[in-house]
């Protein structure tokens, strides 16, 4: 019997091994990845070597990170092109290496690591795929294998709003930090909005002077009480030209590009509230800290007056100076145009121009700006309302309103990054918004998994790729951000980079589950809403509340109860289809998930006349 349970014990244990062997644990999956035997040993005498004098920071980040991963301090040395070091990483520019601009081939053999690319970004990208191989366990194995991989799409963008909560440039500089370890290649900082001014203007110092700051508050966004009378603007923030500087030297040392975003004419509080001359109504208003204010205060910019577009010139001018990427995003969405109907100036500007309404005015403007930003060599690119009233002849689109948008500017030639709201908005919450920090709907992860950035019957050309937007109304703390952030931006990341046919939910919620360990030993936050229980409430042909359940992953158990204890494994199990009725004068259900006998989703707490309210 003892020896029966000697060979049981033995066979889970290479079973185990072999299981774990067989996976290759990167996000994004390669393109093309294959597993072979053995494994390279990393000892006191493995160096990173690089060929090119170019490669000199990225030797120095895999050895900082390395350290930081696992605590191996590995020497780094750079040789003459033709060289290599036969027993260690080699970091290689190799103009015959034939893949995608940002492609790389990674080797790992029981002698060395080899990363190949012709470009500088391949070869940062075949670092951070080697990087993911490195156990986080002390283990100084790296399992033997051939990577050849390359992106799907050239744009793979997240979103940071800093202007809703001001975030430090230490605090984007780790988000570039988390975002390039799953290939993300475009920041776009949302740098302005009713909420806050946070760039530098040297021209116009008001914008920071004043448009930075507004009164402290907290709790729910929307609910906030407006500003008071003298009251002090003691929230905020903003970035001097020279941090600015410094984050777009530092993300390109990373292959990110900052993409500034400036969001007019609608959106445009903060920048009212310092030079009130700016908007058609001309009355002062204060920075919104969160209260509901559309269509009470003005936070549009005239369209009339030449003064806007003379401060549009000065603001571009200094953006333009500042940002190296070859676009920039004028925002352009939810506009408020009932002030232009009653500004003299807009309907001279209309009547002069031959504009029928309100959108072709807006269309006139976002047309306007085209030209000041192409002739200081930027595009411009906006939300998905710069269609309205016709779109600029060679503006790129965002879409964010679902797909439609998208798919009308790629049709008409326009390029076009799809960050459809209902499946790349990082902002809405990922599980039950009983225990979620509440914000405006939900998005959980298998969702972000199933978006497909380009649509049946669009020519893919147009399409740069896709992004995933973090608003920060319900996000006051970077750790916060983090939360909403991870997992989904795996999810994101591997829509952006893998092939289109490599979807594999349960093969990714493995590899989610690696990273998230990972994650957890470099003190990121995430989320772990996609354990939790779904609730389905619906009612029976008798007008009978019912309850149904379901998991986004596979094999968790659900306890629930009625009773108004807390569900365990003592309570009842939850077959999967069962229709629960509501035991009479039940006034709260409880529910929890298990895996192997332990618990590892959330309890999830709610009255049933919650859960009554939630059938449509
Ligand atoms: C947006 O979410 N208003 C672009």
């Amino acid at each position: 019997m003892i020896y029966k349970r000697i060979i049981f014990t033995l066979l889970l244990i290479c079973f185990c091994v072999l299981a774990n062997a067989q996976n290759i644990n990167i996000i994004p999956m390669p393109k093309k990845a294959e597993l072979k035997n053995g494994f390279f040993t990393i000892n006191e005498k493995t160096t990173i070597f690089y060929n090119d004098p170019q490669l000199e920071f990225l030797a120095g980040y895999t050895s900082a990170t390395i350290k930081s991963l696992n605590k191996f301090q590995l020497a780094v040395k750079q040789g003459n092109g033709t060289q290599r070091n036969t027993q260690g990483i080699n970091l290689i520019i190799d103009g015959k290496v034939r893949t995608a601009k940002e492609g790389y081939l990674l080797s790992v053999s029981s002698k060395e690591i080899t990363i190949k690319s012709a470009t500088s970004q391949g070869l940062f990208y075949g670092v951070q795929s080697f990087l993911q191989l490195i156990p986080i366990n002390g283990d100084r194995k790296i399992p033997a294998l051939e990577i050849a991989d390359e992106p799907r799409f050239s744009w793979r963008g997240l979103l940071l709003d800093v202007s809703r909560h001001f975030f430090t440039i230490d605090e984007v500089k780790r988000l570039v930090d988390q975002m390039v370890i799953y290939k993300f290649n475009i920041l776009q900082l949302h740098l302005t909005d009713d909420q806050g001014w946070r760039l530098e203007i040297k021209k116009l110092p008001n914008l920071t002077k004043v448009g930075a700051w507004r009164v402290p508050r907290t709790g729910l966004w929307w609910d906030r009480e407006c500003p008071k009378d003298g009251e002090e603007a003691s929230y905020g923030g903003f970035y001097i030209q020279e941090e600015i500087k410094d984050l777009v030297a530092y993300a390109a040392k990373r292959n990110v590009n900052i993409l500034p975003e400036i969001d007019i004419p609608g959106h445009s509080l903060a920048a009212i509230a310092s030079y009130p001359w700016l908007s058609s109504s001309k009355m002062t208003f204060k920075v919104n800290p969160g209260c509901k204010f559309y269509g009470i205060d003005d936070n549009t910019l005239c369209a009339g007056k030449e003064s806007t577009f003379e401060f549009l010139n000065t603001v571009f001018t200094e953006v333009a100076e500042l940002f190296p990427f070859e676009y920039i995003h004028i925002g352009g969405d939810e506009c408020y145009k009932g002030f232009w109907k009653k500004c003299e100036d807009c309907r001279k500007r209309m009547n002069d121009n031959g504009l029928k309404d309100a959108n072709e005015l807006q269309s006139y403007f976002i047309k306007r700006l085209e030209k000041l930003l192409q002739e200081k060599g930027k595009k411009l690119m906006g939300w998905d309302e710069i269609l309205e009233g016709g779109i600029a002849p060679n503006a790129a689109l965002m879409s964010w309103r679902g797909m439609e948008g998208g798919i009308a500017a790629a049709k008409a030639n326009h390029h076009v990054v799809m960050s459809p709201n209902d499946f790349a908005y990082l902002d809405l919450y990922q599980g039950d918004p009983t225990i979620e920090p509440p914000t405006y709907s939900l998005l959980r992860l298998n969702k972000v998994y199933a978006f497909e950035p380009v649509p049946e019957g669009v020519d893919s050309t147009f399409i740069l790729g896709g992004q995933g937007n973090l608003w920060t109304e319900s996000v006051p703390t970077f750790r916060q951000a983090e939360y909403m952030l991870w997992p989904r931006s795996f999810a994101l990341a591997e829509i952006f980079w893998s092939p289109k046919s490599f979807r594999n939910w349960p093969d990714f919620i493995s590899r989610t589950e690696v990273h998230l360990e990972r994650l957890s030993q470099s003190d990121i936050n995430y989320s772990r809403s996609f354990f939790d229980a779904i609730i389905t409430p619906s009612k029976d042909g008798s007008g009978n509340l019912i309850i149904q359940l379901s998991t986004e992953i596979e094999e968790l158990e659900i306890y629930y109860t009625f009773d108004n204890t807390y569900p365990d494994h003592h309570t009842p199990l939850y077959k999967k289809g069962e229709k629960l009725s509501i035991p009479k004068d039940a006034d709260t259900f409880r529910v929890i998930t298990y895996r192997n006998g332990q618990p590892i989703g959330k309890i999830i707490t709610i009255p049933l006349v919650d859960l009554a309210k939630r059938v449509k």
